[in-house]
C-alpha cells in the first residue's frame, strides 16, 4: 500500500512510524514544506496519562520522550500578589522541535521516507497513494480545498492570544494574571527544557487594543509584554518566534474521510478538529487520533471499513475533549467575571474551570490546598455572622445560607417537580409523603411544584393550586409536618401555564392537548406551541393581566398562611410569564412587546405586586429560562437586563434554568450544563443564584459552590430517587452539624461509619488508580 501524509507535525509523524512498524512493506512518505529544524512554537505538553498511550503504542520513542522531558505537578495560580498553589498534577513538557527530532528519528530507522520542503496542496498531487493522511495543522489548504466534502466550520474566539518564549526557569505550570490600566492579561507559562519556557500570553480584544498591540510591531510588543510581566520574568526575555497575535479557532469537520475510487484521504489533528491551548491537548489530539486511525487499519478488514471506524470511533472521544477546551477557554473569556474574587476562589475556578477537575480529585491531588479553600469558603460565610464551626470547617455544601431573614441548614436545594396528582388543586396524602421525605432528607431547601394562581392557569388537571382556602389548608399541613420534623425550609413556586396549559399529566403525552375537557388558554401573542396540534392561546389584553397580577397577589397571600418560608414565581420554561420574555413567543407590538424593559413590564409587573404583600423578611426568588435554545431566543443582553430589572425590584434569588420554551429548542446537555448561566448572573449582575440540572453528586455541588457559580445548588431527579442525597452527602464528609430526624439517629452513626470507611478505600483506589509518573529520576 502506498500512503501519502500531508504535514510532519505530530500527528502525521506518530501515524508514520506506528504503520511503517506493524506494516514494514508499506511505501510510507511524509511530505512536509518546513525543513526538519523550522518550527513554530515552544514547548508542547502531555499528561502522565498520555504517556501511558504512547508507551503502549511505541516503547522506542516513548522511552526517548520521557527521557527528554521536563516533569512538574505542580499548578500555581499567581494573583494579585498571591501564588496559589496545587500539587499532584503530574504534566511534562519538552520543545516542540526536540519531539518532531524524536519522531523523525523513529521513522527513518523504521523506513518511512521522509521529503523536507515540499508543499502539497492538493489531493491531485498525490495520484499514486491509497491512502493520504492529512495532517497539515489547524491551516490545512487540503480541508479547505474539499471543504464542500469536509464541511469544516471554525469558530473563532474572541480573546487575542500570542505564543512566546523566555529563557525564564520555573518549578511549576504558571498561571501568572497581571491587571493594568489597560486592563487583564494572563501568561500561561511552563519550562519545557532546562533554560527554556513557554509563555501564551492572552487577553481580551478591548485590552489587546488599549495597550496598542493591534499597532505595534514585533519588537515594541515584546517590550511591552515584558515591562507588563518584568516581576514574573525575574529579568529574564521574552523571546519570538513568527509571534503573531491571533484569535483561536475551534475546528470541526462534518466527516473527517474521503474515499473515492481506490484513493481515500483522512484527516487527523489540528486539520480535523482543534482544542483550545489552555488544556494543553492539541499535540496529544494529534498523536491519540494517529494511534486511533492506526488501530482501525490493524482491526477491520478493508481500508474503507477502516476508516469509516475511525471517523465514527473516534469522534465522541475528540468531541468530549473540544467540550472541555470550550468550557475553559470560555472562563478565559471572562475573566474580568471572577477578578473580584478571593484570589483562593478565584484560583479554584481556574483549577476546576473545565469540569473535568471537581473538588474532590483536586482534594486527592492537594489535600492541604482543598482545606485552605474549605476555611475560607467557611470563614467568610462566618463572617456573614452565620453559624459555623471554624475549628472544623465544613465543605461548601454544609454552610448555611441566608436571604432575609430565612436561613437554610445547607445549600442543597430540592427542585420544584410537578407531581402532576392534585385533584383541584388540593395537595393530598402523596404531596405530604413525597415532601415531607424530601425535607427528613436533609436537604436544606425544598420547592413546591409549580403551583397554579387559577383553575386556568393549571398546566394539567393534576396540578397543584393556590386560589382558595382548602388548597391553603392542605399545604399547611405539609409545613407543618416538614417544619416539625426536619430544618428543611419550604419555597413555592407559583405560576400560570399560559400557552403550555390545558394539557396531559407528565406521564401521558407532555405539553400535548388534553384528549377531552380542554378550557381555553392564554398568552403574551396567539403563537401555539406545537403548530397545528396545541390550542391557539387568545393574547392577553392589559385588562387580563391585571385579573391575572390579582390572582397572583391572592396565591403569595396565601403562600403566607400555608407556613411557607420563601416564595418563587415562575417566570421560566414556556409558561405565562416567560411567554412575555422571549422573543420567541413574543410578537406584540405594544407596551407588552419588542425591547426588554416593555417584555418584562408585566412579569415585572406580576413580581412586585407579590413582593408587595409577601413578609418582607421572607425572601422571594424568580425562575427563569436563561437561554432558549433556539435562534432567534432570548439574547445575553437581554438576560442581564432582565436580572438586573428582578434585582432591583427586590428578588433575593434568580433560579437559572433554561429552554421549554419552544419544541424546537436544540440544548447542549452535559454535566452541570446550566452552571454557566448561574455563574454568569451571579457575577455579572451582583445577586444569589441557584443552579440546577444534570447536577448528581455532592462533589459537584461543592465544586459549583467553591468556585463562586452559584450560591445553591439544586438537584431534581437524583432526589426522585434518593431523598436522603444530603443526608448521606453529610455521613460521607463526616459532617456532624447536619439535623438528623431523631427517628433516624441510629441510621446516622451507621452511616457514617460506614461512609468513613468506604471514603478511606475509594481514595485508596483512586490513589492506586493514577497514572504513574514517566519521570525518569
Ligand atoms: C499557542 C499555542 C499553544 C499550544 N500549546 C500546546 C501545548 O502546550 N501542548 C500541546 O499539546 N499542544 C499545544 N498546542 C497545539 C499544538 O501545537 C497542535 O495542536 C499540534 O501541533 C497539532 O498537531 P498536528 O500534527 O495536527 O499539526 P501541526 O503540528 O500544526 O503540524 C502540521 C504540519 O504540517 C505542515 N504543513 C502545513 N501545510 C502543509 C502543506 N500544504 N504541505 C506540507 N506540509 C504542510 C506544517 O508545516 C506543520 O509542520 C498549542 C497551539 C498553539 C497555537
Ligand atoms: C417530574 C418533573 C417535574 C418538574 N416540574 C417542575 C416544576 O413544577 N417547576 C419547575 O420549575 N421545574 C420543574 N421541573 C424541572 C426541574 O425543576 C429541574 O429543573 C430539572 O429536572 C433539571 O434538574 P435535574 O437534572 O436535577 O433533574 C420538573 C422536572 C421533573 C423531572
Amino acid at each position: 500500500m502506498k500512503v501519502s501524509i500531508v504535514g510532519g507535525g505530530p500527528g502525521g509523524l506518530y501515524f508514520a512510524l506506528l504503520a511503517q512498524k506493524a506494516w514494514p512493506r508499506w511505501d510510507i512518505t511524509v511530505y512536509e514544506r518546513n525543513r526538519p529544524d523550522d518550527t513554530f512554537g515552544f514547548g508542547v505538553v502531555f499528561s502522565d496519562q498520555t504517556l501511558d498511550a504512547f508507551k503502549a503504542y511505541d516503547g522506542p520513542s516513548y522511552e526517548m520522550i520521557r527521557r527528554r522531558f521536563a516533569y512538574w505537578g505542580d499548578v500555581d495560580v499567581v494573583v494579585k500578589g498571591r501564588a496559589l498553589r496545587s500539587g499532584g498534577n503530574g504534566f511534562c513538557g519538552c520543545s516542540r522541535v526536540a519531539l518532531l527530532h524524536i519522531l523523525h528519528d523513529r521513522c527513518r530507522e523504521l523506513g518511512v521516507k521522509l521529503v523536507f520542503q515540499k508543499e502539497i496542496d492538493s489531493l491531485d498531487a498525490l495520484p499514486a497513494s491509497d491512502l493520504t493522511v492529512v495532517a497539515d495543522g489547524i491551516n490545512s489548504k487540503i480541508r479547505e480545498k474539499y471543504k464542500t466534502h469536509f464541511k469544516p466550520s471554525v469558530d473563532l474566539r474572541p480573546n487575542k492570544f500570542v505564543w512566546l518564549g523566555s529563557t525564564r526557569p520555573l518549578d511549576a505550570f504558571k498561571y501568572f494574571f497581571r491587571e493594568a490600566p489597560e486592563g487583564i492579561v494572563l501568561a500561561h507559562a511552563y519550562q519545557y527544557e532546562e533554560g527554556r519556557s513557554t509563555w501564551i500570553i492572552e487577553t481580551d480584544e478591548q485590552t489587546w487594543r488599549n495597550f496598542g498591540f493591534d499597532r505595534m510591531d514585533e519588537a515594541a510588543m515584546l517590550e511591552t509584554a515584558e515591562r507588563l510581566f518584568a516581576e514574573e520574568l525575574d529579568g529574564h526575555r521574552f523571546i519570538a518566534n513568527r509571534s503573531l497575535w491571533r484569535n483561536f479557532p475551534t475546528i470541526t469537520n462534518e466527516t473527517w474521510v474521503k474515499v473515492e475510487g481506490k484513493a481515500a484521504a483522512v484527516l487527523v489533528g489540528d486539520a480535523k478538529a482543534t482544542a483550545h491551548f489552555s488544556i494543553g491537548s492539541g499535540t496529544k489530539l494529534a498523536m491519540e487520533d494517529a494511534i486511533s486511525l492506526f488501530s482501525s487499519l490493524q482491526k477491520e478488514k478493508t481500508k474503507e471499513d477502516a476508516l469509516r471506524k475511525y471517523d465514527t470511533g473516534r469522534r465522541e472521544e475528540v468531541e468530549k475533549t473540544q467540550h472541555a477546551a470550550n468550557v475553559s477557554l470560555a472562563w478565559f473569556e471572562h475573566m474580568r467575571r471572577y477578578w473580584d474574587m478571593d484570589p483562593l476562589q478565584f484560583a479554584f475556578g481556574v483549577m476546576s474551570r473545565s469540569k473535568q477537575i471537581t473538588w474532590e480529585n483536586l482534594e486527592l491531588r492537594d489535600p492541604q490546598f482543598i482545606r485552605e479553600v474549605r476555611c475560607w469558603y467557611a470563614g467568610k460565610m462566618k463572617d456573614q455572622g452565620l453559624d459555623i464551626d471554624l475549628a472544623n470547617p465544613p465543605v461548601p455544601m454544609f454552610t448555611p445560607f441566608r436571604l432575609r431573614g430565612m436561613t437554610v441548614e445547607n445549600r442543597v436545594a430540592v427542585s420544584a417537580m410537578d407531581q402532576y396528582s392534585a385533584v383541584e388543586g388540593v395537595p393530598g396524602d402523596w404531596h405530604l409523603v413525597h415532601l415531607g421525605a424530601r425535607a427528613t432528607g436533609g436537604a436544606g431547601l425544598v420547592f413546591v411544584e409549580m403551583t397554579c394562581v387559577s383553575a386556568d392557569g393549571r398546566i394539567t388537571p393534576g396540578c397543584t393550586g393556590l386560589w382558595n382556602e382548602t388548597q391553603r389548608d392542605a399545604f399547611r399541613r405539609i409545613t407543618d409536618f416538614c417544619h416539625a420534623n426536619s430544618k428543611a425550609k419550604l419555597c413555592l413556586q407559583i405560576g400560570h401555564s399560559g400557552r403550555k396549559g390545558s394539557t396531559q399529566l407528565g406521564w401521558e403525552r407532555m405539553d400535548h392537548p388534553l384528549e377531552k375537557g380542554n378550557w381555553p388558554v392564554v398568552s403574551a401573542s396567539p403563537v401555539p406551541y406545537h403548530e397545528g396540534i396545541s390550542q391557539t392561546p387568545r393574547a392577553l389584553s392589559p385588562e387580563d393581566m391585571k385579573v391575572i397580577e390579582l390572582q397572583f397577589v391572592k396565591s403569595t397571600q396565601l403562600a403566607d398562611e400555608a407556613g411557607f418560608d420563601m416564595l418563587e414565581v415562575h417566570m421560566a420554561h414556556g409558561y405565562l410569564l416567560a411567554s412575555f420574555i422571549s422573543p420567541l413567543t413574543n410578537r406584540r407590538t405594544d407596551d407588552y412587546g419588542g425591547s426588554i424593559e416593555n417584555r418584562m413590564r408585566f412579569p415585572l409587573a406580576v413580581f412586585s405586586a407579590c413582593r408587595k404583600v409577601f413578609p418582607k423578611e421572607k425572601p422571594m426568588s424568580v425562575r427563569i429560562s436563561a437561554a432558549d435554545w433556539a435562534p432567534g431566543g432570548l439574547s445575553g443582553e437581554d438576560l442581564l437586563a432582565l436580572t438586573n430589572m428582578l434585582k432591583e425590584a427586590g428578588c433575593d434569588l434568580i433560579d437559572c434554568s433554561t429552554g421549554q420554551t419552544v419544541p424546537q429548542q436544540r440544548p447542549v446537555y452535559g454535566r452541570m450544563y446550566q452552571a454557566p448561566y448561574a455563574d454568569w448572573v451571579r457575577n455579572e449582575v451582583g445577586i444569589a443564584t441557584m443552579t440546577v440540572g444534570a447536577i448528581t453528586s455532592a462533589d459537584q455541588v461543592n465544586t459549583l459552590l467553591a468556585s463562586g457559580k452559584a450560591d445553591l445548588v439544586a438537584l431534581g431527579r437524583p432526589h426522585l430517587v434518593n431523598p436522603y442525597f444530603t443526608l448521606q452527602a453529610a455521613a460521607w464528609y463526616q459532617h456532624e452539624g447536619q439535623f438528623w430526624p431523631p427517628q433516624y439517629l441510629p441510621g446516622r452513626d451507621q452511616a457514617l461509619r460506614n461512609a468513613q470507611r468506604e471514603r478511606a478505600e475509594l481514595t485508596e483506589l483512586r490513589l492506586r488508580a493514577r497514572p504513574a509518573s514517566h519521570e525518569v529520576k
